[in-house]
């Protein structure tokens, strides 16, 4: 197996920097859309065989590493709160959750009975992979927001109502997901997942204080387990240029850094005792090829050649975005990192 994305999470020396790139299987690629075409995205996630065809999809561009094809709202279902991906809306959430009495109803769920169906495409897929795979799930915050607001939101004001206004029934929402999460992200280390990623996409909308306050002691309940299995346990998240030093205090061995923070400062600011990843900004994907390969090699330089970087973009990879420059910026982070 080529396990350069493994060796780099642990700061190990490698030959040439490992790339792999948040929703690298997607619509931008033809093959997945042809897919779709013939299935619901639910049906793909839930499908074994499809989910493992999806994954291996972007190899051919020369990825070190493949995600699992999944989502990480998955969870809702099986714990009671069942939802659609709406054509144009994204998700969308039948019954929201906003009152005591749904938070107490969910279910604590057991991740072979409820997710039965992901595990079994890990194994699947550690039959056919060459690289390593990274297993996933969201966050207890990123999670509340699609279960409270029902969908995307630009302000969140139904879920900090409750965060701020109701402390008690939000910190039991937050245990229920922490503890949903910790589990379903041990059954992906043990079904064989080679990392395991915290997506926790839309934190950077709390001050400082309040993720101190509201968020991290649950983060850290699930990275410290995590971290106790030895594999590699990657965070990403964005709009986080204030909360570096609090994230990494929650835990995870690899840090995410979207496009904001430059990574010079950001890595300075993380502790070069963690691996970080991300950082190019992926509409720089929709430029001149030259230009986006420019701003990959300002990634790799401003990364110094340190043990501990991953190069990935700063959030997921767009629809329409050009496969030929996506596989061009992988080829030119491989040759020009094996060149230092
Ligand atoms: O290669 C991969 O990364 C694929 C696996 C994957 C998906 N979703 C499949 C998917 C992963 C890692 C995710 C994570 C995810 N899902 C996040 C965290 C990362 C991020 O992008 O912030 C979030 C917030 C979600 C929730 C979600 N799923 C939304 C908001 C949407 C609709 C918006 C959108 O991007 O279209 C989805 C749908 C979804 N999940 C798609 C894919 C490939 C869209 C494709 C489709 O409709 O066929």
């Amino acid at each position: 197996m080529n396990d350069v994305f493994l060796r780099a999470c642990r700061r190990e020396k490698v030959e040439y920097t490992p790339v792999w790139m948040m929703r690298q299987a997607g619509r931008y690629m033809a093959e997945y859309r042809a897919l779709r075409e013939k299935h619901t995205l639910l049906e793909l996630c839930k499908t074994p065989e499809l989910a493992t065809q999806v994954t291996l999809q972007p190899m051919r561009l020369g990825m070190d590493a493949a995600i699992l094809f999944a989502d990480i709202l998955l969870p809702l279902e099986p714990m009671g709160a069942p939802f659609s991906f709406e054509k144009g809306e994204g998700p969308v959430v039948h019954e929201p959750v906003r009152t005591r009495e749904q938070v107490e109803k969910l279910r604590v769920i057991d991740p072979e009975e409820g997710l039965g169906y992901v595990l079994a495409a890990i194994r699947m897929l550690k039959k056919e992979l060459k690289v390593p795979l990274i297993g996933f799930a969201g966050a207890p915050f990123t999670l509340a927001s699609y279960l409270i607001e029902g969908g995307k939101s630009a302000h969140y004001e139904k879920m900090k109502k409750i965060m701020y206004g109701e402390t008690d029934t939000w910190n039991l929402l937050m245990q229920k997901f922490s503890e949903v999460v910790r589990k379903y992200l041990r059954a992906q280390v043990e079904a064989g997942a080679d990392a395991v990623q915290l997506f926790d996409s839309w934190v950077g909308q709390l001050s400082p204080a309040d993720y101190a306050e509201y968020v991290q002691p649950h983060v850290a309940y699930i990275l410290k387990d995590l971290e106790k299995t030895g594999v590699p346990v990657p965070k990403w998240s964005t709009g986080t240029a204030t909360l570096l030093e609090l994230q990494r205090d929650a835990g995870g061995t690899v840090i995410g850094l979207d496009w904001r923070t430059p990574l010079a400062n950001g890595w300075k600011r993380v502790g070069y005792d963690r691996g970080v990843q991300g950082n190019m900004d992926p509409t720089v994907l929709f430029a001149p090829v030259e230009v986006a390969k420019k701003h990959a090699l300002r990634v790799l330089d401003a990364a110094e050649n340190r043990p501990g970087h991953i190069f990935n973009l700063g959030h997921g990879i767009l629809p329409g975005t050009p496969v030929d420059t996506v596989k061009a910026v992988v080829d030119t982070v491989h040759e020009a990192s094996a060149r230092r």
